[in-house]
């Protein structure tokens, strides 16, 4: 007998033995289907191979599916617990051919499959074909040589499958396997075929149509096959159970799940509840790992209803603390092999379902309590009233589903439209205090869209290219039906992987199109509690409320923007290693080309804070080590230590982005830098490459603000200051190591030459004409005069031009005039000390400035110095002074 993983690997083996591609699976949220809430099928990553707008380079392939069916066209959550084979997640073999073979060579592949490599026996075996298909009838005939009593004809959709209202489908062929008379049931389509005798194990989809919308059905540009194979019913069957939750793999949950409780699962009523945890645990396990986390809203909400579900039957065990999480290492066992996302995110699961858990139960017992009175007087076949059931959902956290789950063994129904109702009206009340909030007609809008269609589904953590549906097109403010080539509109979409500006980060650009319409989106932005609004202009065609759209981020842009970001985290703690606590953010802006972050801090940073700064970020860089996120309570995350965002207002669940491993002090060997973050982050910090600083500037007081680069645009800021280095180096004639002491030596030598220079202009100055026409040295009435107009000396150096007259005279009296460039005059007198109870410096430059068209001037008795406009009388200033000398 074999287990769950030797029977996964043996269909796999036996198609790539087979010539098919073994593809692995694709994540739990499609990735290329807006109009599915969960993979539900094999067949989904391949949409469109088989519709032949994708090319693959193979033509057959074979998978094993991670599938969900809760919410959706297909939904089994109401039965779990209940039945042998319904399940929230299983797990689908499947084989597929892109107009490869067709009937015959399925049918061949899978009859030899069961009853050779598996060994089933074939005269328990039975298989239909949709009422019109001679041809399979024929084939099932020709190859498996069951009798016609044995091909089943059925008319209904049971033999005709379709993934969901439009997509890929066409007639189908099941295989059935009889589990014998001592069970009750009949051969598909007798009236007793619901019994559990006969069992569906295979499905073959001979796909041949596009249903293309409701009513439109096309051809596929080549027949194709499609085949699913439920693990656990095979397991169940090869292992000799008739009841899925037997085989190995729920064998070790549900005993995990018997173990935690202490209540074992032989009586029928715990058996329903092990069942509900065991399956539950794998659904949000899965879930969580392909980046869905609870919410009130889309997946996130099915998540929590799954979630919850759970949690209600874990109580119902008597478990007392949080129970789910303590299974997960049960399931990683059985299952992390064939899926390592599961060991990848077994952090984020087990922290994600016990905070669920651990809120939950705060509700959960004053809900039952609720529930319990408010039901004790119904009776089986009544209906709890929808008020109630309302009641419990909004203010107790119990999701519809879960009320009638807990009201099901008494045979107790739910008023479902009185429950809408309720909630109808508690939405219109809402509206009501959002109308009266201020908020301007343009931002209603928002509010009314988010009102109808619910927030977006954000898939940008996840991926960067997705499918979405436009659910509203705005244009100047108004809601419209299309947007037509030239026009500029605002867009929103059920989902979409654009990044909406907050938190810093600036928001995503783009493509978004379709077969006829290209848009380019030139931002996008979050309105209205959780609505994004892709701000776009429509290129060619033209697009319509109800388009499938493809959604393409410019990866290159985002992948500068997850750089920046992650940097500015790193920068953010090495910010507080090297300066202190003090440091918190005040601001920070996440744009493609460059980070900006703006900090506490009373003074300039020094440039040996900065390099030690820079060096630790790049420390952390070097590590590359995975960033990793997590979705936590506020308050646990603050007391993990976790820095909160200035400004940011955050919900009751957050996500907690870590990064790098601390290298000293007390975060040696612990986790480097953890923040509250919302936004987008490389997957390891080695992708950032490398981050430089290139400013420290004051934004206003004890704020400063740091500018840096990474990656890329660091890599060719260096150069390019390596480029000026070299361009000096050549011009200097100097090796570039040698360039700062040459410079520094040309410094010296400069200030040295212009020491010479001033002195020489002095010397010059004193050496008779300087350009005046005057005479340098007169006796005037017994007095030595020098009295000069000097060029080329700056008016700093008159004075000490001056002094040398003085010294040169030995008595008398000096006037020098200097003129600049722009016929500017600046005068100076000096007087020898002996002359200084005669003559005054003061008064005579005064005389001097006047006539050089100024006023006043000062100093002391023996050295004084004016300035005036008119440098052109130069020489009559002197001969101002000279004429007041003698008297
Ligand atoms: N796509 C088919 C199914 O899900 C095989 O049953």
């Amino acid at each position: 007998m074999s287990g769950v993983n030797d029977i996964r690997s043996a269909f796999l083996d036996y198609f790539r033995k087979n010539g098919h591609e073994v593809v692995p699976s694709s994540p739990l949220v499609p990735r290329n289907d807006p109009t599915l809430m969960f993979t539900n099928a094999g067949m989904v990553q391949f949409k469109n191979v088989f519709t032949g707008l994708e090319q693959r380079p193979y033509s057959t392939a074979a998978t094993a599916q991670k599938c969900v069916r809760a919410g959706g066209k297909h939904n089994d959550l109401d039965n779990v617990g209940y039945t042998a084979r319904h399940h929230t997640f299983f797990e689908m073999l499947g084989n597929f051919s892109f107009g490869d073979y067709f009937k015959e060579r399925a049918i061949e592949l899978a009859w030899n499959l069961i009853t050779r490599e598996f060994g089933i026996d074939r005269d328990r075996l039975l298989v239909t074909v949709y009422h019109t298909d001679d041809q399979a009838f024929d084939l099932w005939k020709k190859i498996a040589g069951l009798p016609d009593s044995r091909i089943i004809r059925i008319a209904t959709s049971d033999n005709f499958w379709a993934m969901g209202d439009t997509g890929p489908c066409g007639p189908c062929s099941e295989i059935f396997y009889d589990h014998g008379d001592h069970i009750w049931g009949g051969p598909p389509g007798s009236p007793e075929e619901d019994g559990d005798r006969f069992i569906e194990i295979w499905n073959l989809v001979f796909m041949q149509f596009e249903q293309v919308t409701k009513d439109e059905r096309v051809d596929l540009p080549r027949p194709s096959i499609d085949t699913g194979m439920g693990l656990e019913r095979i397991a169940a069957l090869l292992q000799g159970k008739h009841d899925n939750y037997d085989i190995d793999l729920f064998r070790a949950l549900i005993e995990a799940s018997e173990e935690a409780t202490g209540v074992a699962a032989d009586n029928p009523e715990h058996r329903a509840s092990h069942r509900v945890i065991a399956d539950h645990l794998r659904s949000s396990a899965f879930l969580i790992a392909d980046g869905v986390l609870p919410s009130n809203e889309g997946r996130g909400y099915v998540l929590r209803r799954i979630m919850r579900r759970a949690m209600r039957h874990a109580q119902l065990l008597g478990a007392r603390e949080p129970l789910i999480w303590k299974l997960l290492p049960a399931l990683v066992q059985q299952m992390g092999r064939a899926y390592p996302e599961l060991v990848r995110a077994e952090a984020l699961i087990s922290e994600t379902l016990k905070l669920e858990e651990t809120r939950f139960r705060k509700t959960l017992e004053r809900g039952l309590s609720l529930l319990s009175d408010a039901s004790a007087n119904l009776d089986k076949g009544d209906i709890l009233d929808g008020e109630t059931a309302f009641k419990l959902y909004d203010t107790y956290g119990f999701p519809l589903d879960l009320t009638q789950d807990a009201l099901r063994n008494r045979g107790i129904g739910v008023d479902l439209s009185g429950f809408s109702d309720a909630m109808e009206r508690q939405k219109a009340e809402a509206r009501k205090s959002w109308a009266g909030s201020g908020d301007t007609a343009a931002e209603t809008i928002w509010f009314e869209l988010r009102d109808k269609h619910g927030a977006t589904d954000f898939l940008g953590y996840d991926t960067e290219t997705a499918e979405g549906v436009v659910q509203a097109i705005v244009r100047d403010g108004a809601t419209v039906e299309t947007a037509s080539a030239g026009e500029k509109v605002q867009i929103v979409l059920n989902q979409t992987p654009f990044y909406g500006e907050s938190g810093g980060q600036m928001g995503d650009t783009g493509v978004i199109s379709t077969d006829h319409a290209r848009l380019s989106v030139t931002d996008t932005q979050k309105k209205a509690d959780g609505l994004f609004v892709h701000n776009a202009v429509v290129e060619q065609g033209s697009l319509k409320i109800g388009d499938a759209v493809a959604l393409d981020v410019d990866h290159a842009r985002r992948a500068r923007l997850r750089s920046n970001h992650s940097a500015t985290h790193l920068l953010h703690e090495a910010l507080r290693e090297v300066l202190g606590t003090h440091v918190t953010q005040k601001g920070s802006l996440v744009a493609p080309e460059r980070l900006r972050f703006d900090v506490s801090h009373p003074k300039p940073m020094t440039a040996e804070e900065l390099k030690i700064v820079e060096e630790m970020a790049n420390e952390i860089i070097v590590q590359n080590t995975p960033v990793t996120t997590r979705l936590m309570s506020v308050d646990d995350a603050i007391a993990e230590g976790a820095m909160a965002l200035f400004g940011e207002k955050y919900g009751d669940e957050v996500r907690v982005v870590s990064m790098g491993t601390g290298i000293r002090g007390g975060k040696a060997g612990k986790p480097y830098s953890v923040e509250l973050c919302g936004g987008t982050h490389v997957g390891a910090t080695g992708e950032i490459g490398l981050v430089r600083i290139v400013g420290e500037s004051a934004v206003a007081a004890g704020v400063r603000r740091l500018e840096a680069l990474t990656g890329e645009a660091a890599r060719a800021y260096l150069s390019e200051q390596d480029e000026r280095v070299k361009a000096l180096a050549a011009s200097l004639k100097v090796q570039p190591a040698e360039v700062q002491s040459r410079v520094e030596a040309l410094l010296d030598e400069r200030r040295k030459l212009e020491r010479e220079l001033t002195e020489a202009k002095k010397k010059l100055a004193l050496a008779g004409d300087g350009g005046s026409g005057a005479e340098a040295v007169r006796e005037i009435a017994g007095i030595k005069f020098l009295g000069k107009v000097v060029t080329g000396v700056e008016p700093k150096d008159l004075k000490g031009l001056a002094d040398e007259g003085k010294k040169g005279l030995g008595s008398g009296i000096v006037a020098f005039v200097g003129v600049s460039a722009d016929d500017k005059a600046s005068a100076v007198v000096a007087v020898t000390d002996d002359l200084t109870t005669r003559f005054s410096a003061v008064d005579l430059v005064r005389i001097a400035s006047a006539a050089l068209g100024g006023k006043g001037g000062g100093g002391r008795p023996d050295m004084a110095q004016a300035g005036g406009p008119d440098g052109q009388r130069a020489g009559e200033a002197i001969e101002s002074v000279a004429a007041a000398l003698a008297g």
